[in-house]
């Protein structure tokens, strides 16, 4: 979602004849969008400020805090750091152009942290500009009404509001005829979609609609909720063809004591039952998830309840966090917080389980052949190309830039923990719709 946003912002910024340039000493603007879902990117925060100081002292540069711990900071901030111009909340980008326009002007120091909520910023979505890239995120809807009692998103990203699927629709078709192939649907809560609208439309009839659009290679969407997860959605993924074979659906925690303190609203049982339906329905789903560790109250026996249903649903990657409490939520004011030393100790033997099990599930893989759709050059090397299974997988082989933007058949000749290597498939491959090893899409 802050990738998203920070795409927002540039293109924004560029109306208001802003570059934008990797070289810090360079600009005229720095802006720092940040994350305050847990402690550690908010203290980067204001490390990354330190390092701008002496830019504002030599260049005069302006600087600006956007995101989540400028609308959690607010004031705060401003006075926290002397030497900072802009605090833009997370509702405040679609103004940023003219609180821009005050400081270059006046010269003042400007903070919108108001949410649409107050009647404020109504317009939070904006219209894509200029497109050239592969994939591409579309938001659906913004905020998040659940409270589940560590996280601070619902109050550093206000309540749900669903935009309206028409111009969803739009956007999707008007980035599919600028060459976007893949779509990625963003929302804090995805299964939520479509409450508070005027039309009567669910997210399994929205997709639905993407899926029948023209030039959309690959759907995907996140963030799903285990507790909205309904049967139209898990049997969404067994019926429409664009429709990536992935689901990311955080589970948090094993224990069922746990879960009820965390406010989640479901058990082990109903999302082992989830996941069992869902693949069930789609037997090469990919299924990842996030999970916290040293919960206020974990015990020895609910982290071992944690690790059997890492062992049980054997995940095909896991993103695991150390609990860090966060002000104003619930479980931030809880006694029997557990101590940092038994809380990595628990993260370390999670992840070495799991790297395990991701391992395992990737070697399967090896000999099979697996569509890619190229993104560009791979970060180790300029000989080879990368890009991303169906299932999320990352998948490098040689290749050059005429890939980008193209679907590849690729054949797996080995496995790693974090990426899987090919090799372009030969034209007498065999394969259906596969005459020399690429499918360009049905434009
Ligand atoms: N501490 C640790 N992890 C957290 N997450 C959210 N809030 C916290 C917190 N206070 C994790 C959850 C969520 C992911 C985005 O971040 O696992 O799914
Ligand atoms: Fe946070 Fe997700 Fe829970 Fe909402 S559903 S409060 S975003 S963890």
């Amino acid at each position: 979602m802050n990738e998203h946003d920070s795409e927002q912002i540039l293109r924004l910024l560029e109306k208001s004849h802003y570059l934008e340039t990797k070289d810090a000493q360079q600009a005229d603007l720095v802006l720092v969008n940040t994350c305050s879902v847990r402690e550690k990117p908010e203290q980067k925060v204001y490390s990354a400020l330190g390092r701008f100081r002496k830019l504002k002292e030599e260049r005069g540069t302006i600087i600006g805090v956007a995101g989540c711990v400028a609308q959690q900071e607010g004031q705060r901030l401003l006075t926290r750091i002397p030497y900072l111009d802009m605090v833009i909340g997370t509702h405040a980008i679609p103004i940023i152009s003219q609180m821009l326009e005050r400081v270059e002007v006046t010269g003042e120091k400007v903070c919108e942290t108001g949410f649409d909520t107050e009647g404020e910023y109504l317009d939070t979505f904006l219209p894509q500009g200029q497109v050239s890239v592969v994939k591409s995120f579309v938001t659906i809807m913004q905020g998040c009404n659940h409270f589940c009692s560590y996280c601070i998103v619902p109050y550093v990203r206000g309540r749900e509001r669903s935009r309206p699927s028409q111009e969803i629709v739009d956007e999707v078709s008007h980035l599919t005829q600028k060459g976007v192939r893949e779509i990625c649907l963003l929302g804090q809560n995805v299964n939520s979609y479509g409450k508070g609208l005027e039309e009567e439309i669910k997210f399994p009839e929205l997709l639905s609609r993407l899926d029948e659009i023209e030039g959309v290679g690959r759907i995907r969407f996140t963030t799903s909720h285990p507790k909205d997860l309904s049967e139209e959605l898990i049997q969404a993924h067994g019926r429409l063809k664009k429709l990536c074979e992935h689901i990311h659906l955080p589970f948090q925690s094993g224990s069922n004591r746990i879960l009820k303190a965390m406010n989640r609203g479901y058990t082990r049982e109903s999302y082992i039952e989830k996941i069992d339906r869902l693949r069930e329905v789609c037997p090469s789903i990919a299924i990842t998830s996030d999970v916290i560790v040293g919960f206020p109250g974990e015990e020895e026996k609910d982290f071992e309840e944690t690790l059997d249903l890492i062992e049980k649903v054997r995940f095909d990657d896991l993103f695991s966090f150390k609990y860090s409490p966060r002000k104003e939520t619930k479980a931030a004011r809880l006694g029997e917080q557990v101590e940092e030393k038994v809380k990595q100790e628990r993260l370390t033997l999670l992840q070495r389980i799991q790297k395990e099990i991701t391992l395992q599930k990737n070697q399967v893989l090896e000999g099979r052949i697996e569509e890619v759709l190229v993104e560009g050059y791979s970060k180790q090397s300029e000989r080879d190309v990368t890009g991303r299974t169906r299932n999320n997988r990352v998948v490098n082989f040689e290749g050059d830039l005429s890939l980008v933007g193209r679907l590849v058949q690729t054949k797996i000749t080995k496995a790693y923990a974090h990426s899987l290597r090919g090799e372009i498939v030969p034209s007498d491959c065999g394969m259906p719709n596969a005459d020399c090893g690429m499918k360009t899409l049905n434009l």
